[in-house]
This record gives C-alpha cells, structure tokens and sequence, in this order.
C-alpha cells in the first residue's frame, strides 16, 4: 500500500471514531459494542505507531475521553456531603469566631484551635469502606445524592481497595478530594480548559478505562457516616487517616487564634504558584468534635468551618454593552459584556455591575477601560474605570425604568434601614413577567430544587423560546415527538431527558416549596414551613389567614416571609401553578422527626439568658428531643423557659394562662442532663 493509501484508510477509521464517541457520548446510542470500540481504537494506534507520519488530533492517543457520561446510579449519602461558607478577611474571620462563641456562649476571648487545610481545587468523593475493603465510591452529587462512580475512583492509585490497620473502623466513608496535578494535566491534551474540570470529567466516563489513562489524585480530609470511630480531635482523624495509608494535604496545620490564622493564610498563598496542584484558599475547621457537634450546620453548611479564599485576580479590560438581566426575584442586574479576557485561568466576558446605584456611584459607561476583579467561584465585578482612556463621546448610562415585560420598576423602602433599596425591582408578579417566570423555571429544575438532570437552564432557555415550556407543570407535560424532531435532539437523548423528568415527579415537601422560588423563602425556610404544615394539601390553605398566622409562629419565620408568601397566594397564576403541579407530582408528607424524643409534642419559649448555652443551641436541642419552639405565649405554650433577665411580661402572660414556668436547671431535667 503506498502512502496515500494508508492514510486514506487511517482518515476513515478516524472519522469512523468521531462518529462512534458522539452517538457514545452525546446520545448515549452506542453504534458498536464495547469490543468493536476497542478494536478500532487498537486498529488506529497500531497505524499511528506503524506509520509515523499519521496524524489525527482526533487520535485516540490525543483525546482523553469525550464528554463525561449522565447516566450513574444515583445513590443517596447517609451523611449528606456539606459544601462550605466563604470568608475573605480578618474580618469575616472574626465574625466567623465569635459567631461560634456566641452560639456555645463561651467567654469572648475563648480561643478556638482549628485544623487549617490547604483547600484543594477539585472534585470531592465519598468512599465507603466495610471492613477494611472499599465497597462504593460516590461524587458530591447535590449534597444528598451522590453518583455511583466506583469504578472509576478505583483506578486511582491514591485510594487503597483494602485496609488492613486494626483500628481501622468496621463501616466508613472516606471523603476527600480528586485532582490533577498541573504538571500532568499539561502533558495531556485534552480539551478541558483547567486541570479541575478535567478531574471532573475524567472522573465521570463511562468507561473507566479511559479514567485510567489519567494520573488522579486522591487526598483525604473528612469522613461522612462512620461506626465506632474513638477520636477526639479533626487533626487526630488526619494523622489517622495516614497511618491507614490515604494521602494527606502535606500543608495541613492546627492553628489556635485569628492572627495565626491569617498568618498561615499569608505564607500558603506565597507557596501558591509553586505547588503542583491548584489551591483556592483554607479551609478552617473547629478542631474538637465534640464543639463541631454542638455546632451543627445550618442549610447545607457547617457552622464549624470556612473556606478562606485567596485573594482576587484583576484583569483589565473594555466594556463592550451594559445588559440589565432580571433574576428569579424581579431584581434589575446590570452586567458588563466585556471584550473576553482570561483572568487566573478563567475565561471572562462578563462581570457584574451590581445595581443602578453602583453604576452612577462609579459613572460605568458603554466603551470604558476598567479593573475587572474574579475571587475564586464568585461573579467577576467591575472594580473602577480608568477615566483617563474614556472615549470623547461616551455618554452616560440610562438605567431603564421599566422591566422589558413592559411593567414600571420600583426601589423598596427597608424598614430595617430606613432607607430604599439599590435594588430596582419588577415587583413581584411572577410568572406574569416573562423574564422573571424564565428564571423562575430555572431555579424550578436546578440541583437544590428539582435536580432534573438534562434540563439544565440553557435547556430551559431553548424550550421557553420555543413556548415549550411557560409555567412549571409544562415540564411534566412535554411534547416528546416535537422534541425529537428538533435540532440536536434524537431519541435516546428524549428518552433520558423523559426518564429524568419521570423520576422527579416524587418529590419531597420541602423541596417543593423551595423550588417555586418564592422570594425570601430558601432551603431552611421551606424545611421550617413543611415540618410545621406537614402535608401539600395544608400548603394550598395558605391563603387562609389563620394558616398564615400559624406559619408566623415558626420560629426562623418573620414578616418578611409572611409577607412573601401572602404576596405569592395572591397571586391567581400561583395558584393555577399549584393546582396543576398537584396532578402530576407525588409530595411526599414532611419526615418529620422521630418524634419519639424526651420532648415530644411539647412547645417552648425562652425567655433570658441561659448559662452556658446560647439560645440558637438550647433551640437545636429542644427540637433535637421532638420538642418545637414557638414565639408567642398563647394557650399552645407548654412551657416558658426563664433564663438571666427574663421579660417580665412574657412572665406574667404565662402566669395568665396557666403556663408551666421552668428554670434552665428544671428544664434540663426533663432531657435528664441536670448538672
Ligand atoms: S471539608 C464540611 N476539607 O471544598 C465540610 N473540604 O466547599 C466540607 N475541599 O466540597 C468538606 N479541601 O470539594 C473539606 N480540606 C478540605 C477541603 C475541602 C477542599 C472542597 C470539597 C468541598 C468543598 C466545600
């Protein structure tokens, strides 16, 4: 065969391959199996290697994988896997130590020792070990649910298949962090654009071959579910881990004191552009299990730690259009469109301008030079404006008065600041202002709401240009067939994206309430709210009154969501939405807790000091014993728990009514914990 010949050959091998990965990757349609993939591969590089003058970028040698694959097992983490706060300064620092002081109500010079680590910039992993030998290894997922992805973790070499050290517990997970190396992570040629999401898409290939062709890495950090495990102390459980053979951040410190803290925070950031993995900042973790315990988490965080960012990066650079977008709450956002510039590895092209004040405080025009600032996953903002680069016929910017559905903008009046907002906001109508029901819809499908995979908000987007979908119950009523016929859909695309839709009908109470996006109503309040009302049918009797006064006897609930929520029930669209998702979707009754505690069915109300313990703690234990809090005296009082100065009146609305009144030392016999 001559040359020509050959690579003719080679050619439509190659284009043979292209085809193979999409329908593989993209659609999830394998043409071939497993073994006619492979052969041809083999086929390929046997020619790449027979004939050196070959060359394809779309050789098997070049490509490292294609896209990472939707289609894991979803298994559910027994200890859901936290994401973490964000600290920038001392500052927040300080603010994130007294915070914790309040609530275990230690003396305010109370010295909190924590175990400082280097905050490794890749993907977590969760891996279950029974006796010793690894059984499942899971990703992050959103917190809750995780991806089935053993195979895969199992080919990095940093993680041990089997554990043989005598203390090591029975039943463990063991979770850290997966990441590339920077030196690794160029000798490869592949089409990610950072050595993060190439963990991250490595990690999730369908074949976990392809996984093993990449160098991860493993380091371990904190454990999820763990039977029998007799430690004291977070840099015990480090050292630990170890001595078990997991691979350790060699950068790890316990550090006692804020001014310690930020000196480290100084010193690693130093060391930063010499190590051979990306870090984005600390984490600071409260050394002593025992106060993490106490502490608790609050939503989907720790109070007991923080990541401490390192700081920004700038960049420079022309803005080239100011586009005012509309959030899921009526909010008027200006952003910047800049001329594109890559800013500490990351591509920019647009940055915040905040709100209209921000951009007259500045005077941000079309056509100006400016600092552009990105710290870690927060949205890049404009920092300033070079005046003196400013173009002779800028002019300056007319915020819009008027929401582009057509309505007149307002500025809040903030009974707190007695001021109004900087925020221009269309006012809340809903689904009625198109812009706000397309974020609305988005916010519906994403990972703390609905987690509908393949419905991501680009998705959405499309299928609401298209008046595919307008309102929620849309979702669950789509057009398949004309789905199919579209552009870049084909059927095993429609058939997973129907699976994943069909499996979200079940949904929990309080992840409904979330997902309808009502304004000040986040994951905590809608938990509160769906403990309290318990079933989806007493969730449509809000508009009732007396439902809502019941709501506005939560505690963690104030006027601020009632107002909300009442805005939402007035709203005739809401309503329909409600009424129409009620057909399609099964809501599960709020878990409510065990209730089976020491407290069960009694209510609480403090009133005073307590020693030794802040009131947010004395409220996590009542609720922790099936007791539940309320924050008005009435008839469905129980008992009024009088701490150091108690208000008078709330004592004498108790006697009124016959309320049982209890020292902290009366009430801390009822959960058999007197001193
Ligand atoms: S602890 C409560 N420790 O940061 C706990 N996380 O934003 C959360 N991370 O998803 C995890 N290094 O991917 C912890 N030493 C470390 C970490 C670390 C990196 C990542 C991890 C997590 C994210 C939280």
């Amino acid at each position: 065969m001559n040359n020509k010949k050959i690579e003719k050959k080679y050619n439509k091998k190659i284009k043979e391959l292209i085809r193979f990965n999409k329908l593989y990757y993209d659609k999830s349609n394998p043409a071939v199996d497993d073994n006619q993939y492979d052969e041809l591969k083999k086929e390929i590089l046997s020619l790449e290697k027979k004939y050196k003058f070959l060359k394809n970028e779309n050789s098997p040698l070049k490509i490292v994988g294609y896209k990472p694959s939707k289609n894991f097992k979803k298994v559910i983490h027994r200890v859901p896997m936290l994401s973490l706060a964000n600290a920038f300064d001392e500052k927040d620092l300080k603010n994130f130590e007294k915070r914790m002081i309040n609530y275990l109500n230690l003396e305010n010079d109370f010295k909190i020792e924590f175990s400082a680590e280097p905050k490794i910039d890749g993907i977590s992993a969760s891996l279950t070990y029974k006796n010793g030998k690894l059984i499942t290894g899971l990703s992050r997922g959103d917190g809750s649910q995780g991806e089935d992805i053993t195979e895969n973790l199992k080919t990095i070499k940093d993680i041990p298949h089997l554990v043989k050290a005598k203390d090591f517990p029975d039943e463990i997970d063991i979770r850290g962090e997966v990441y590339i190396q920077n030196s690794d992570f160029k000798k490869f040629d592949t089409k990610f654009a950072n050595p993060r999401n190439a963990a991250s898409g490595s990690l999730r290939q369908k074949n976990s071959e392809e996984t093993k062709k990449i160098p991860l890495k493993f380091i371990a950090y904190t454990f999820g579910y763990a039977k029998d495990l007799s430690i004291n102390t977070q840099s015990e459980y480090l050292k630990k881990l170890g001595q078990w053979g997991f691979k350790l951040n060699p950068f790890n410190k316990t550090i006692t004191g804020i001014n310690n803290l930020l000196k480290n925070h100084d010193e690693v950031e130093k060391k930063r552009k010499d190590l051979d993995f990306d870090i984005d900042g600390i984490v600071y973790k409260v050394n002593q299990f025992k106060l993490q315990k106490r502490l608790g988490s609050v939503a989907n965080a720790p109070r007991w730690a923080i990541a401490h960012k390192f700081s920004a990066n700038y960049g420079i650079s022309e803005i080239m259009n100011i586009e005012i977008q509309i959030g899921r709450t009526g909010a008027l956002t200006p952003v910047a469109k800049i001329k594109p510039i890559n800013i500490g590895g990351v591509l920019v092209s647009n940055a915040t301008l905040h709100n209209e004040d921000e951009i007259k405080r500045k005077d941000i025009r079309i056509g100006d030079i400016v600092k552009i600032e990105r710290a870690g996953d927060v949205i890049p903002h404009v920092v300033s404006v070079d005046i003196d680069k400013r173009k002779e016929k800028s002019k300056k910017f007319v915020f819009p008065q008027k929401c582009p559905c057509g309505f007149d903008t307002i500025k809040e009046f903030n009974n707190i600041t007695k001021k109004f907002d900087a925020v221009r906001r269309c006012p809340d109508r809903g689904f009625d202002c198109d812009k706000i029901a397309k974020e609305r819809l988005k916010h519906f499908v994403s990972k703390e709401a609905f987690n509908i995979d393949g419905l991501g908000k680009k998705i959405v987007e499309n299928f609401w240009e298209l008046k595919l979908i307008r309102l929620p119950q849309d979702i669950f009523n789509l057009d398949y067939n004309k789905i199919e016929k579209m552009e870049g859909w084909g059927r095993q695309s429609v058939s997973n994206l129907k699976y994943s839709i069909d499996t979200k009908k079940k949904i929990s109470f309080d992840r409904f309430i979330y997902s309808l996006g009502i304004r000040h109503i986040g994951l905590e309040s809608a938990k509160l709210i769906s403990k309290n009302l318990k079933k989806f049918k007493n969730f449509l009797k809000i508009s009732d009154q007396k439902k809502l006064y019941e709501l506005s006897n939560i505690d963690g609930i104030g006027d601020t969501q009632i107002c909300s929520i009442e805005n939402f029930f007035s709203n005739k669209t809401n309503l329909k939405v409600l009424n129409e998702l009620k057909k399609v979707l099964i809501i599960d009754d709020a878990i409510v807790d065990k209730n089976d505690g020491l407290l069960s069915n009694k209510t609480f109300m403090l009133t005073g000091k307590l020693e030794g313990m802040s009131r947010s703690e004395a409220k996590s234990l009542i609720e922790k014993n099936s007791g539940s809090i309320i924050s008005n005296v009435s008839k469905k009082l129980d008992y009024l728990i009088i701490g150091n100065k108690p208000t008078k009146r709330k004592i004498d609305a108790a006697k009124e009514l016959n309320i049982k009144i209890l020292n902290q030392n009366e009430w801390l016999q009822l959960l058999n914990k007197t001193s």
